[in-house]
């Protein structure tokens, strides 16, 4: 399904066959561009960036890369192509034809968890809006504006599902999604972690890997929706997701290894006197944007959820892949909670415990990002392992909200969290010297002294490859 460029708005939808809808979205660009322009990355705005934008969306191929100026990116509305026949695939309305309309019923349910979804998009950029003054090498800085545009496409593709199907109601929802501000008192986003800033490139990072994360995981429920523009939307949304977790894992990764080289050269003191990231408080990071970000996906036990799927609105991971019936009428699922100083797991329903299965998945998934961080830290030689904080630890959500919880998993008072948290969460001494760190590097090919060079540049491109044009 190629996507038609000749469009004021791009896309693949056969926009032009929907004169109200056409109109709608042509109204809404003006604003998300005068959005974009006051809080989409400052100080770029005019430079040529290398970026990649979708041709088509199939699994190979859509992506070509040139160099945009960011306000020039041609956002637009993609959607995976079509299933033949495709079926609800869960829930009580299992085996029914996937809808194409919003069923009644399921209204304003389906506009709310949508406005939740695409309110996360515009927040990131926002939150990440001053990084580009900072960046480690040009190379870092293309992938900041990548990540950001294609935010700013996500924003687009849940836009076009509230003028498409939700009328007047999904209009003026399109327009407060412009109106809210990430950490703004009287109009904030909507969840928590999307209110926290990114002050810096190693919360960037983290951000991407643990944040953007969350965001793979929301998707891909909602891709198993059998409300199915939703799923297409997000089936293909899934697909520029993959690159900003690699940002964030590589990114990671390299300020580890950069942290490796320094521990070597100069094998004792300590690293801030050779300007490097000590890996402890890159545990700290972790240990912050971890808790932060499985915030994110609600109370262990949710009605709502249950609901959700019963509704087959929004599914589990994999869903159409897992072997069960789909119902969960009768199953139960272990869920943690604390039990006298400890922690137990207890079944529950299964149906209401959708939530914690979809964070169980999204744990096991960043373990792997952390194996492969420990591995640059063992292949040099050096004795210390990065590890996951328990999921209790640092919670303002669900079971352990408000639950003093060290990052091992010990249940511990108030006064000893006073006293400890700063080891455990990143400090403001921490805070102050990674700030300290971040000058711009903008000679082309070159790092900042904190982080590696990448293995490889981007679309096989060189590594000193001008990733934008400052000049
Ligand atoms: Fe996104
Ligand atoms: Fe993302």
């Amino acid at each position: 399904m190629a996507i038609d460029y000749n469009q004021q708005i791009p896309n693949n939808v056969s926009l032009a066959d929907n004169r109200r809808l056409q109109r709608a979205l042509e109204a809404w660009q003006p604003k998300f561009r005068n959005w974009w322009t006051e809080m989409g990355p400052e100080g770029f705005q005019a430079k040529e960036v290398y970026l990649r934008t979708a041709v088509a969306v199939d699994a190979k191929g859509w992506a070509h890369f040139d160099y945009v100026k960011m306000p020039d990116y041609r956002w637009g509305i993609f959607l995976a192509e079509p299933e033949a026949g495709r079926q609800v695939n869960f829930g009580q309305h299992k085996g029914e034809p996937a809808w194409q309309e919003v069923p009644g019923e399921y209204r304003s349910t389906l506009r709310r968890i949508i406005v939740t979804q695409g309110d996360t998009d515009p927040a990131s950029v926002e939150q990440q809006r001053l990084l580009g003054q900072t960046c480690p090498s040009l190379y870092d800085l293309r992938n900041l504006f990548q990540v950001n545009v294609e935010e700013g496409r996500h924003l687009w593709a849940m836009v076009y599902l509230l003028d498409a199907h939700f009328g007047r109601d999904g209009r003026e929802e399109a327009e407060a999604l412009l109106e809210r501000r990430s950490g703004d008192v009287d109009k904030p986003r909507i969840l928590g972690a999307f209110n926290e800033q990114t002050p810096d490139w190693l919360a960037f990072f983290m951000f991407t890997y643990f944040t953007d994360r969350d965001g793979k995981y929301q998707l891909a429920s909602l891709a198993e929706s059998g409300f199915d523009p939703l799923s297409r939307s997000c089936r293909f949304m899934l697909t520029e997701e993959a690159h900003h977790m690699f940002v964030g894992e590589s990114g990671v990764g390299r300020v580890v290894q950069r942290a490796c080289e320094l521990m070597l050269e100069h094998d004792s003191g300590d690293l801030r006197d050779h300007g490097g990231i000590p890996l402890d408080l890159i545990q700290r990071y972790i240990n912050f944007h971890f808790s932060v970000s499985i915030d994110l996906f609600g109370s262990e036990l949710s009605t709502n959820a249950a609901n959700y799927f019963s509704g087959g609105l929004k599914g589990r991971f994999g869903e159409a892949k897992l072997d069960d019936d789909h119902l969960l009428r009768d199953a139960t699922y272990p869920v943690m909670e604390a039990y006298g100083k400890g922690f137990q797991n207890v079944e529950h329903p299964a149906l209401n415990a959708v939530n914690e299965r979809l964070r169980d998945n999204y744990v096991e998934d960043c373990q792997r990002g952390l194996n492969r961080w420990n591995k640059i830290i063992a292949d040099s030689g050096i004795d210390f392992e990065l590890r996951l904080p328990h999921r209790a630890f640092n919670r303002r959500i669900g079971n352990f909200a408000e639950i003093p919880v060290t990052p091992e998993g010990q249940i511990i008072d108030a006064a000893q969290w006073q006293a400890n948290h700063d080891k455990w969460l990143p400090s403001s001494a921490d805070r102050v010297y990674v700030s300290s760190l971040m000058a711009p590097v903008t000679e082309r090919g070159r790092m900042a002294n904190w982080i590696a060079a990448p293995a490889r540049g981007i679309n096989r491109q060189a590594i000193d490859f001008e990733y934008v044009k400052l000049n």
